[in-house]
């Protein structure tokens, strides 16, 4: 009897917890913007592993493209340091206090790739600094685009960041040795804030169609939850088609040459999101060529998709690992706050690189240093 009511308890704090999620939801802001600032405050955290040498080059670029805002004071650059597995390790937590401070001071944040200790590894079983700063800046929508234009592909995924299997992900509990749970949630402030970031990003870009992607026919309340509300938000928007795929037979046609050309826009809670953003970022040449951003009201996160590399640092080749994932989500940063012909101008620029190809990244000391790659890049920008 004694693990029933444990497990009551449990499952009512993890409740409560919900509860006055929605609540803070319910009051919250509209989206910041940065037009009215007098000054946009951009916050560089290099991470773990390769992230400091990477994001350099990242923050180098962004100088270079905003040297005149910098110079009136319009646009500061801040570099944010403990965001480092030893620290958060030191602290036994995901993001230490001290730091988290610090990214709150900011508008919007470069971050590099972050360890996230798996269960054996010497760290202790800090959570993920991913998650944990998507949550602790509400950074709801992952926006996550996939281009691949000789084949037809121009995708952009809008994955729910806050819900879903991760909002509890470390909440879940063995009730007794034999079962244990885990839970996942959907909320209505969650779900509509996430279909409606898709349909005006589709209604802005011209798009004709969204894609939901669930499991309603199984995971019937939250997954059901999240299908009904995509249905009403797609009211709003009568020039915009919303179309109902299940994750199993979605990751199928992803590969299917023909249909896949007609998807345009995603939006599929947490976890089908990550899952189905690694398949779509092969297509274009793997997870390290991809840029991904954290949105927020308030708050936004640009990041690398791809992880720390720490075996590249013991090898000593930190230098020459490829900044090319960071700097396309310096591109979606500049976009996001407003500089978008510089956005522009620098995928323009990263596009000639990667095709002129004067020089190339290996990862190793046989081709182009990080730097090399951003000073190349910066010789190309107009
Ligand atoms: C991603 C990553 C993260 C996630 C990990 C690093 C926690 O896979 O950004 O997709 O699961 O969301
Ligand atoms: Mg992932």
């Amino acid at each position: 009897m004694d693990k029933l009511k444990t497990a009551k308890e449990r499952f009512a704090a993890l409740l409560n917890g919900q509860l006055a999620r929605v609540e803070r939801m319910r009051n919250e802001m509209d989206f910041l913007d940065y037009k009215s600032l007098e000054q946009i405050i951009i916050g560089v955290a290099g991470g773990d592993g390769i992230g400091p040498a990477i994001t350099a080059q990242a923050k180098g670029i962004i100088q270079a493209l905003l040297k005149n805002d910098i110079e009136k004071g319009r646009v500061l650059i801040k570099d944010i340091n403990g965001l480092t597995i030893e620290n958060r390790a030191a602290v036994g937590k995901a993001i230490p206090d001290d730091v988290l401070a610090e990214l709150k001071t900011c508008h919007v944040i470069l971050k590099g790739p972050t360890t996230t200790p798996q269960a054996g590894s010497p760290w202790p079983n800090v959570e993920s600094a991913n998650v944990a700063m998507r949550k602790e800046l509400d950074l709801f929508a992952n926006v996550r685009p996939v281009r691949v234009p000789e084949k037809g592909i121009d995708w952009t995924f809008f994955r729910e960041n806050t819900e879903g299997a991760y909002a509890v992900g470390s909440m879940g509990f063995e009730v007794d040795e034999d079962l244990a749970v885990d839970f996942t949630i959907t909320t209505t402030q969650g779900t509509e804030r996430i279909a409606r970031a898709a349909f005006d990003y589709a209604a802005a870009n011209g798009k004709t169609r969204v894609t939901a992607v669930t499991k309603a026919n199984i995971i019937k309340t939250t997954d059901g939850k999240f299908l009904r509300i995509c249905r009403d938000i797609a009211k709003e928007y009568p020039c915009i088609t919303l179309d109902e795929w299940y994750i199993d037979i979605m990751t199928a046609k992803l590969v299917d040459e023909k249909r896949r050309t007609q998807f345009q826009v995603f939006v599929l809670p947490n976890l089908y999101g990550d899952i189905l953003t690694d398949e779509a970022a092969e297509f274009q040449g793997g997870v390290g060529t991809a840029g991904s951003a954290n949105i927020g009201k308030r708050y936004a996160m640009f990041e690398a998709i791809h992880g720390s590399a720490p075996r590249m640092v013991e090898e000593g080749r930190a230098e020459y690992a490829d900044p090319s994932s960071i700097i396309r989500a310096a591109a979606m940063l500049l976009s996001h706050i407003g500089y978008t012909r510089e956005a522009a101008e620098l995928s323009r620029a990263m596009d000639e690189c990667a095709a002129e190809k004067k020089i190339e990244v290996t990862g190793r000391e046989d081709g182009a240093s990080s730097e090399e790659w951003a000073e190349y890049i910066i010789s190309k920008l107009r």
